[in-house]
């Protein structure tokens, strides 16, 4: 196994815990300090991160100055997946809560994704995704939430209200008229799946590989803003 060095910590703002990068040679991994030794990431695999930003995209990238929301940086592949299909008019905002994952992709991190954050096309709003999308009605055409493993298991507790039927509609909300939300989860996940389907909620539910063509898949749940969605 390959010594795995600790380059840097960030707090988590409004938590104890911290995050923490690790060069694992080959790969860079994010973990989280919570005792539980938690890999949030790891930059070897993200076929279905890829997929979160391309999927959405593809559906609204025809649109004059279209306007796209990530909900997560991380190692910033959903970010570059989405901007490669975008149009040059487009513009993509990163909410992102920990400041140190932004100042990591600034600096060695971001040569994994292609440093997407230069991007004259990307911008960064330092904060919870759920504050600016509750602040932001009628005013993406596309979301794309990948802030923790799904809607159970999380990180972050207070996660958990994106998910729920308020979250889900405050995120439908932040949307322009067929604009689409688009949620990751690192597996399948019934009663998120039951609560959508309550809430009269039409949408696709994809299982997309971690990396290349076989193994792990994670989810991905689509949903297009006035198809019966309000
Ligand atoms: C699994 S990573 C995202 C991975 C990303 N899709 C990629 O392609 O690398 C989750 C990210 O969401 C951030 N995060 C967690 N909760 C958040 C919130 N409420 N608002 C914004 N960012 C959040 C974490 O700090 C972390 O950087």
């Amino acid at each position: 196994m390959k010594p795995q060095i600790l380059i840097d910590t960030a707090p988590i703002p409004g938590s104890t815990d911290e995050l923490h990068l690790l060069d694992c040679g080959d790969k860079f991994v994010i973990k989280l300090s919570d005792g539980r030794g938690g890999e949030l990431m790891s930059s070897r695999m993200h076929g279905s991160e890829d997929a979160l930003g391309k999927l959405p995209c593809r559906k609204i990238a025809e649109r004059k100055g279209a306007l796209a929301l990530i909900g997560g940086l991380g190692m910033g592949f959903t970010l570059a997946a989405a901007l490669g299909e975008l149009q040059e008019d487009a513009q993509l905002v990163v909410a992102e809560l920990v400041p140190g994952v932004v100042r990591w992709n600034q600096g060695p991190l971001g040569e994994k994704a292609g440093y997407p954050l230069e991007d004259p096309r990307a911008s960064v709003h330092e904060g919870d995704v759920m504050e600016l999308m509750r602040n932001s009605a009628g005013s993406f055409d596309a979301i794309m939430l990948d802030v923790d493993n799904g809607p159970s298991g999380l990180t972050h507790l207070d996660n958990s209200l994106l998910y729920n039927a308020a979250g889900v509609r405050c995120a439908l909300d932040a949307l322009r008229p067929a604009g689409v939300l688009a949620y990751w989860s690192a597996g399948p996940d019934e009663r998120f799946s039951n609560r959508l389907l309550a809430m009269g909620i039409a949408m696709e539910e994809l299982q997309v590989y971690a990396h290349g063509k076989k193994g792990t898949r994670h989810t991905i749940w689509m949903v297009r803003k006035n198809d019966g969605n309000k």
